[in-house]
């Protein structure tokens, strides 16, 4: 006879993050690109972004921010079921940087992959991860969204270097009664629209040459305009969508922690949103657009301010390459 299931859900139970020494400011971009440090404020809201050193990887970060987490949870490596990292910078192709990282940690029998959603991939890990508990199929989990942005960054591209950054930001998921912590998620894609944002090299579609590195081919390619007019609308409807799983209203919400790429996209979600300025997390200023890491971080954040308390309501929302988008809900 098959035996009947008990309900679950899943809850973040341990947060971490980690970011590199190195700052880089408006100031030091005007003396390396045609820019200005009023350019940038006004066009993204970035006074300065964190750099990884030199020989400073993805899994170094994941690695700091991971150790964080799993002593914020009180949960050992040993007993990580699975280690999930989202990234668009990987050590490697192969092996995975999540396979590097249970290595570090010596996550003994946990299962490890990476998730390439770009800047949402943190918000898919998190949909795994849920998914993966209420199914019976793990119990503990880490899932990590950690970026060296500045491997894939055209440092004479003034359009894209002054965006980005260098970070991570970890939590660990577990067990918990359905209704409390992540109570709905949401995740789309539209692949059509995949060159508003990408790489064009360093693929079986274009290997590297000495050609096309001499071309910047291995850098990030991105049409700004486009990608702003989707993001704002993407965010929005997943944030809904979420909304709507829970059976829960914009106005219940205590703080929303959206993806850090631009102060105007954020603030055109929070407005459409009918939040106030206060309820919404924002560190783009000293951190850029980490990609995957930026919510995480951010939530990081939040936590170690003092800030958020059990019980809150947590809206995280992300848009980013791919295309992709999502949104999830926590009571934290
Ligand atoms: N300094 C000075 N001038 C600049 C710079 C710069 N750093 N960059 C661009 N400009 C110039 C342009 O060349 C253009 O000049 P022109 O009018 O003479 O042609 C002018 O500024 C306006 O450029 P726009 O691209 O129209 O500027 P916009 O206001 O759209 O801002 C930005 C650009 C900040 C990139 C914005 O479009 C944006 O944030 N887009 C969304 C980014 C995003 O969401 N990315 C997805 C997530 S990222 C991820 O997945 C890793």
């Amino acid at each position: 006879m098959i035996k009947p299931c008990e309900p679950k859900g899943a809850k973040i139970t341990g947060i971490g993050h980690y970011l590199p020494e190195k700052v880089l400011t408006n100031f030091d971009f005007e003396k390396m690109v045609d820019t200005s440090d009023e350019w940038i404020v006004t066009r993204t809201g970035i006074r300065e972004r964190r750099i990884a050193a030199e020989h400073e990887v993805s899994s170094d970060m994941a690695f700091e921010a991971s150790k964080v987490a799993l002593a914020d949870a009180g949960v050992e490596a040993k007993d990580l079921d699975i280690v999930l990292v989202a990234t668009v910078t990987p050590d490697m192709p192969l092996p995975s940087t999540a396979c590097i990282l249970q290595d570090m940690l010596g996550a003994k029998k946990a299962a490890a992959f990476d998730i390439a959603a770009a800047c949402s991939g943190f918000i898919y890990g998190l949909a795994i991860a849920s998914s993966m508990i209420i199914a019976g199929k793990a119990k503990k989990i880490l899932v990590v969204g950690v970026e060296t942005l500045s491997s894939i960054t055209d440092y004479e591209d003034r359009a894209t270097c002054v965006l980005f950054g260098d970070g991570c930001g970890a939590v660990v998921v577990e067990e918990a009664r359905p209704g409390e912590g992540i109570l709905s998620t949401f995740m789309q894609s539209d692949g059509g629209e995949g060159e508003l944002l990408y790489i064009p090299a360093g693929g079986a579609r274009m290997p590297l040459t000495a050609e096309n590195i001499g071309d910047r081919q291995q850098y990030v390619k991105m049409k700004g305009d486009g990608l702003f007019k989707y993001a704002v609308r993407a965010m929005v409807d997943a944030a809904n969508h979420t909304l709507d799983e829970a059976d829960l209203k914009a106005g219940d919400i205590d703080y929303l922690i959206p993806h850090q790429a631009n102060i105007r996209i954020i603030e055109g979600v929070r407005k459409r949103l009918k939040l106030e300025k206060e309820q919404v997390v924002v560190n783009i200023d000293r951190i850029g657009n980490t990609s995957s890491a930026s919510i995480p971080i951010a939530l990081a954040e939040l936590k170690e301010g003092g800030t958020l308390k059990r019980g809150d309501l947590v809206m995280m929302v992300a848009f980013g390459g791919g295309l992709t988008w999502g949104a999830a809900l926590i009571k934290y």
